[in-house]
């Protein structure tokens, strides 16, 4: 039977309220959450992240109420809070409680990221705080995101008060980050899909390439240390092999899904990626992934891994 968690979210939000940092699961990926309103618990998580300053934090929220008091909320984020949330998306918004989350975490901008989570552990967290939590994913600043307890404490876990074991992450790749300030804007693939979000809210623009604008959108970030190579059919002699659908498999392969099916693939990406980078490979080949439906944020993944985006 597994335990009750009560008594790790009670010191979870304890750690929170008097400024500390705590590994928090959500179905994404892990994060390394703090209060959002104390300026001096997020100069923290930068710290611990080694996060160029500039790129803001997702403000999380139990739900769509919370986020309402500290974002503007048109008719387009009300239909894709109603229909996402709590799930893998994020909205910029124009900020309305520059309190709630401080200047720091918005990294000084007028608007904010907010985003409520489905993992059970974080709604509890969340609802026992009440207020808005920032949460970058766990990893230092330019590694993959960590998806499993284990990756997260190896990533910043030295610099936590508290740590949730959420078990793996069931999405295994960030939010969707959509930007609704003039036109909607994709400025993050993930698992809620384009076509998803544009059945409900019509065409989604480009992302600008100023990385000003959509900070997230670095070259090579979620890098592993061996150099990433992408629609590779094999693998060449030392290179450790991502592989996807059937038949692959063996010593230095790692399959991200044998049935080709592009939700296992993106749940384990990070993790295989991590596993494969571990052996000290000469450099990690990775098998072609179609582009449609959630192959368009495995794929902005990788492109990043292997740093081809600039
Ligand atoms: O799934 C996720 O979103 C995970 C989990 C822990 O919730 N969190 C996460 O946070 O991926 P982080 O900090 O690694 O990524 C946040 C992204 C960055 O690309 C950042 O630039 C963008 O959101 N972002 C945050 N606030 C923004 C803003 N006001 N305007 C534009 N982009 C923003
Ligand atoms: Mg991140």
């Amino acid at each position: 039977m597994a335990q009750d968690p009560e008594p790790d979210i009670q010191t979870a939000a304890a750690a929170l309220r008097a400024g500390g940092l705590v590994i928090l699961p959500t179905e994404t990926v892990y994060g390394l959450a703090a209060d959002a309103a104390n300026p001096r618990a997020v100069a923290a998580v930068y710290e611990a992240k080694g996060r160029p300053s500039f790129n803001p934090l997702i403000a999380h929220v139990a739900d769509a109420g919370t986020a309402r008091r500290i974002a503007r909320f048109d008719e387009r984020a009300e239909r894709l809070a109603q229909a996402f949330w709590p799930g893998p998306l994020t909205l910029v918004l124009p900020v309305a409680d520059t309190a709630a989350v401080c200047d720091l975490a918005r990294a000084g901008l007028d608007t904010v990221a907010v985003r409520a989570p489905a993992h059970p552990l974080a709604r509890r967290l969340l609802a026992a705080l009440g207020g808005p939590v920032v949460a970058p994913s766990a990893n230092r600043s330019g590694r993959p995101s960590p998806t499993t307890f284990a990756d997260a404490l190896e990533e910043t876990g030295a610099a936590a008060a508290a740590a949730l074991d959420g078990g793996a992450c069931a999405v295994g790749l960030e939010s969707t980050v959509v930007a609704l300030l003039d036109e909607a804007r994709l400025l993050r693939p993930g698992a809620v899909t384009r076509g998803e979000i544009e059945a409900l809210i019509g065409p989604l623009a480009e992302a600008e390439a100023d990385a000003r604008r959509s900070p997230g959108r670095l070259a090579r970030h979620y890098a592993p240390k061996a150099p990433v190579r992408l629609e590779a059919e094999a693998p060449a002699p030392g290179e450790a092999f991502l592989a996807f659908g059937p038949g692959a498999e063996g010593e230095g392969v790692w399959n991200l899904s044998p049935t080709s099916d592009l939700r296992e693939a993106a749940a384990n990406l990070f993790a295989y990626l991590r596993e494969a980078d571990r052996t000290s490979p000469a450099g990690i080949a990775v098998a072609p992934i179609p582009l449609a439906g959630l192959g368009e944020a495995i794929n902005d993944r990788l492109k990043r891994a292997a740093g081809f985006v600039g």
